[in-house]
C-alpha cells in the first residue's frame, strides 16, 4: 500500500507524540555528540574554534566543554539550558533556550542529525521547548535565522513565530500568552 496523505499525518503525530526533551548532562553528551559527528556539521551545533577541519579530536572535545558551560541551566553562567530531543528514546537533536536581558524573554535555537530532519521533529521540539520556557516563567521566545534556512522559517511559522526581516537576517517572536496553533 502506498503512502497516502491521512497515512503521512498519522505518521507526523506518531513522531509528534513520541518527541521528549531532557536537560542535557552527562548521561547523554556523548550521544549527543555521536548524533552530530555523523549527522551535522559543525557550523550548526557549535560555536567556531580553532582546530583541524571536520570531526577531530580537539573539535570534538571542544563540543563537550560548550555543552558542559549550560549544565547551570537558566541560572548558571551562560543562562541557557539546553535539551537533548529524544525520538523513541534516541537522541536525534539539540534544542536550547537562552535568557536574554529582557525580562521573561529567551531566545531559542535548535538542531538535528540529517536522519531526522523532515519529518515534522522539529516543530514537536519547539513546542516542547514553549512548554518548558512558559514553565520556567518566561512570556517570549525569540529566535534569529538566515532568510535562506527554509526548514527554521517553517519550523517557527508552524509554532505561530512572528517574522520580520532586518539586516539581512529573520528576527522571530513566539508570544507565550496565546495558545500555539494546531498541528
Ligand atoms: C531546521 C530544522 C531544525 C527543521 O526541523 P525539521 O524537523 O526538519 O522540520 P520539519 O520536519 O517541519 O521540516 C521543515 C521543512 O523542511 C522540509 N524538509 C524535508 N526534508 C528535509 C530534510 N531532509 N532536511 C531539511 N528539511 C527538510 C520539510 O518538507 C519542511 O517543509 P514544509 O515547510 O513544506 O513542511 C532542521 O532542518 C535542522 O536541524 N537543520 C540544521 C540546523 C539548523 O539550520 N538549525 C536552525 C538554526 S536557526
Amino acid at each position: 500500500m502506498g503512502w497516502t496523505w491521512a497515512g503521512t499525518a498519522g505518521r507526523l503525530r506518531h513522531v509528534a507524540g513520541a518527541v521528549r526533551l531532557e536537560p542535557v548532562d552527562e548521561r547523554n553528551l556523548e550521544a549527543l555528540l555521536s548524533v552530530a559527528a555523523a549527522e551535522a556539521e559543525p557550523g550548526d551545533v557549535m560555536p567556531p574554534v580553532e582546530a583541524p577541519a571536520g570531526w577531530s579530536h580537539a573539535r570534538r572535545e571542544a563540543f563537550r566543554e560548550f555543552h558542559r558551560a549550560s549544565f547551570g541551566g537558566l541560572g548558571g553562567p551562560t543562562a541557557t539550558q539546553m535539551y537533548a530531543i529524544l525520538v523513541g528514546g534516541e537522541v536525534v537533536g539539540m534544542i536550547r533556550m537562552r535568557r536574554c536581558d529582557e525580562p521573561g524573554t529567551v531566545e531559542t535555537g535548535m538542531w538535528l542529525g540529517r536522519s531526522a530532519r523532515g519529518q515534522g521533529i522539529g516543530p514537536a521540539a519547539l513546542r516542547e521547548l514553549l512548554n518548558e520556557a512558559a514553565a520556567a516563567g518566561m512570556r517570549l521566545v525569540v529566535a534569529e535565522t538566515d532568510p535562506s534556512n527554509l526548514g527554521a522559517l517553517s519550523v517557527l511559522q508552524k509554532c505561530g513565530a512572528k517574522l520580520r526581516g532586518a539586516n539581512g537576517r529573520v528576527h522571530a517572536e513566539i508570544c507565550l500568552d496565546s495558545p500555539p496553533p494546531a498541528f
